[in-house]
């Protein structure tokens, strides 16, 4: 491709700036010596002032996704003062912004358009944390796919989105944006979303540039309160937290978001030990990197900059080069340069980074490539991407419960009543973060779903029944209605569970327990005697123990989507058998948190008492089991697994070992099982988890009908961060486990060694 600037009337002598000839660059960018010669040429005629243009992000007035600084944003970029926009989208939108950039700025340099693409665009997908419940990484890639279909048909040229942080607190609304609570698995989930938006090549017009966030930690603020303090060893920022972002490095996404909490007592945007001697020195990350929202302007209170300016300075000499709705950049970094308190070489490398990312998406060439109304009209709620929407929506739903196969719906049940506060309810179909999403007209809901699938000649009866507002707990207004209904129905389904915006971010909760007044009325639906069915729909593992005691099924749907009253409709009546399996552990209650299935042993494990012995590790009120394991997840028919084996009990370096079990469906329907690899690293020079994760495999299986599944471990699978903080694998002695659900006795151990 060619670059093809405009001519330009040259800046002051006194404006310009110095470009360094050479830098240390990519393989990508010095094999492409064509764009080398554009930039730098392009950058030989830029102003301070305009570099710093190309380093600021705005968003537009459409939708506020936090504080707003500036309302003059079409000013910003008629004067070359701004880089990229967000929150602005459609192709006549971005190309009527693109027009203020292109033709009428100085330099003709095309805007970025970034948006919070996160589960879909306009046709919503299921939560992330609902997809990753799928163990479906071609699925779960596919959906990212077609987000970035839809999104790119209507302007948008850069995603916000893998949200690749391991979050294993429920408490915190934004584990509902990401992969859950496993390393593996989230590692696994961040690559092949970076895939599944960025294509095989970014300078298609039907993706979108990926950005692995929010690095780093972000997950783990104390006391599950959104923003609030990390404050973490290095070996668990090592080795939990900071995989699945080297995952999206390997997998090659374009950009990477800093985060906004601190990390050690520095603040993310400020630290160059993340964005610099890690990301870049360590893993070679070669994309850019943009703050969150305001995170620098933010460093004044978390006290670590005494003011703006020296925030602006602080972001950038750690390496960030885009400054997100802060104004910080623009406003302060010119006179940073002037005072030699910023390097002109670092801002240069910023630039360089941006306008690469312009180049490789054909922006240079083609400023409205992206902004094409007829592929815009062709494209959003395509039928192909509803559909696919729906699919990754049953694949993702969690059957936690079903006792007496009171699932699938029987064919006999002549009256369903539809009861609960998430029964009807649009808006809530969707989820948090649901980008342009339609959460008025298009989203399908429970009612709906049943509606349409129900033999005709049953009866639906529907009843809101309760109210999952705070205040609405102890009010009982609806109860009446809903418990009449029930009375005369042979079967109820209760959809109960969060409204959309209690998880997500700034969306933190001190108790997991249903909202309003909904427990209530699920215990006194239960009393009518009348077979239950709880429908969850939540964003967090909630602590639904007394559902899991009174209830015979609950299914946990999470936000699914757009169309995902029909997916839960598929579940329900048995069109497709659940086959999704928890990404995160679900606690009995608040007090056990964190809790999660990789946790160590203790000196005083709780297999070392007798029941209620004291001194060791145990509550005195709850046990230590979670409600609920990571990987767990139930079928409508059953799975018999084979004891593990391997192809030799030793291994050395360099060399491998198969793993084995062969997995049969017992029941009597056709089903899906996700089969786990454990394996627990007896002794370390460091203490390591009861179990780590390490491999999956999702088979289909007839009924009758066997699969042996083979995993091939190496030495390298086994590394970590070991005592003298280098990172690799130690020989010893190993525990495997090939299993439906975490949990040492979820089936029979096999031991193995590693030798030198
Ligand atoms: C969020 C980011 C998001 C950004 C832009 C922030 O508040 O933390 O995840 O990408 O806003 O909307």
């Amino acid at each position: 491709m060619t670059g093809t600037a405009a001519p330009v009337t040259a800046a002051p002598a006194s404006d310009r700036t110095a470009v360094p000839v050479t830098q240390a660059q990519p393989d990508w960018a010095r094999s492409n010596p064509e764009m080398n010669t554009f930039i730098s040429d392009l950058m030989a005629q830029m102003t301070l002032k305009e570099k710093i243009g190309q380093l600021t992000l705005l968003t537009s007035n459409w939708e506020s996704t936090g504080p707003t600084m500036r309302d003059s944003y079409k000013e910003d970029i008629r004067s070359g003062r701004v880089g990229g926009i967000f929150n602005a989208y459609t192709a006549a939108y971005t190309a009527e912004l693109q027009r203020l950039a292109v033709d009428e700025t100085r330099l003709k340099i095309p805007l970025l358009f970034g948006y919070d693409v996160i589960h879909g665009h306009r046709t919503i997908f299921p939560i992330s944390l609902g997809e990753a419940a799928s163990w479906d990484l071609a699925a779960i890639e596919q959906a990212a796919r077609l987000s970035a279909v839809e999104a790119s048909a209507e302007g948008i040229h850069w995603t916000f989105s893998p949200m690749v942080d391991i979050a294993r607190d429920p408490r915190w609304g934004r584990i509902s944006e990401g992969a859950g609570e496993d390393v593996h698995l989230g590692s696994k989930i961040a690559a092949a979303r970076v895939r599944g938006y960025q294509g095989d090549d970014l300078a298609a017009t039907d993706t979108v540039v990926a950005t692995a966030k929010h690095f780093a930690a972000y997950g783990a603020a104390q006391a599950g309160r959104d923003y609030h303090t990390v404050d973490i060893s290095e070996r668990t920022l090592r080795d939990v937290y900071l995989p699945p972002f080297k995952a999206a490095v390997d997998a090659g996404v374009g950009s990477f978001m800093t985060s906004f909490n601190e990390v050690d007592g520095i603040p993310a945007s400020g630290s160059r030990y993340l964005l610099t001697d890690i990301l870049r020195d360590q893993w070679g990350f070669d994309g850019f990197v943009v703050t969150d929202y305001t995170s620098i302007n933010e460093m004044v209170p978390h006290g670590y900059s005494k003011d703006l300016k020296q925030s602006g300075e602080q972001a950038l000499n750690a390496g960030v080069d885009m400054d997100m709705q802060g104004a910080v950049y623009m406003d302060h970094l010119a006179q940073s340069v002037s005072e030699g308190k910023v390097d002109q070489a670092a801002i240069d490398r910023a630039v360089r980074r941006i306008l690469e990312m312009k180049y490789r998406l054909g922006l240079f060439e083609a400023p409205y490539r992206y902004s094409n109304v007829e592929r815009q009209e062709a494209t959003i709620y395509r039928p192909d991407i509803l559909e696919a929407a729906r699919d990754v929506a049953r694949k993702s739903m969690v059957l936690l419960k079903n006792e007496g196969g009171a699932l699938p719906l029987a064919s006999t049940a002549q009256s369903i009543a539809v009861i609960g506060p998430l029964a009807d309810s649009k808006e809530d179909m969707i989820g948090s973060w649901s980008a342009a999403g339609d959460r008025s007209t298009r989203p399908v809901t429970i009612l709906q779903g049943i509606r349409e699938r129900a033999a005709s000649g049953v009866n639906i009866g529907y009843a809101k029944g309760a109210s999952y507002a705070y205040g609405d707990a102890g009010k009982d207004d609806g109860f009446a209605e809903a418990l009449a209904l029930a009375q005369k129905s042979d079967v109820i389904i209760a959809a109960m569970g969060e409204k959309w915006d209690m998880t997500g971010e700034a969306a933190s909760r001190t108790s997991l327990d249903l909202p309003g007044n909904q427990q209530a009325l699920l215990e006194r639906l239960v009393a009518t005697g009348k077979p239950v069915i709880l429908v969850m729909l939540s964003g967090r593992p909630n602590s639904i123990g007394w559902a899991d005691e009174n209830v015979p099924a609950i299914l946990h749907a999470w936000y699914p989507g757009t169309m995902g009253g029909h997916a839960v409709a598929d579940v329900l009546f048995g069109d497709y058998n659940p086959s999704g399996k928890l990404p995160v552990t679900f606690p009995r209650n608040v007090g056990q948190v964190p809790i999660h299935y990789d946790m160590k042993n203790t000196g005083r494990p709780i297999e070392l008492g007798a029941d209620n012995a004291k001194y060791v590790s145990r509550y005195l009120n709850t046990p230590n089991t979670p409600l609920y394991r990571f990987g767990h997840g139930l079928s409508y028919t059953s799975f018999g697994y084979s004891p593990a084996t391997l192809s030799t009990a030793s291994m050395t370096a360099g060399g491998s070992l198969t793993a084995s079990a062969t997995i049969t469906n017992t029941g009597k329907v056709a089903g899906e099982e996700v089969v786990q690899l454990y394996v627990r690293d007896l002794v370390g020079s460091v203490t390591r988890p009861v179990q780590e994760l390490k491999g999956f495999e999702k088979v289909t299986l007839a009924p009758g009908e066997s699969r042996t599944v083979t995993f091939t471990l190496r030495p390298e699978d086994l590394a970590f961060t070991r005592a003298d903080m280098s990172h690799g694998w130690e020989p010893g002695e190993f525990q495997l486990w090939i299993a439906p659900v975490s949990g040492a006795a979820a089936s029979v151990p096999v031991g193995f060694t590693i030798t030198e």
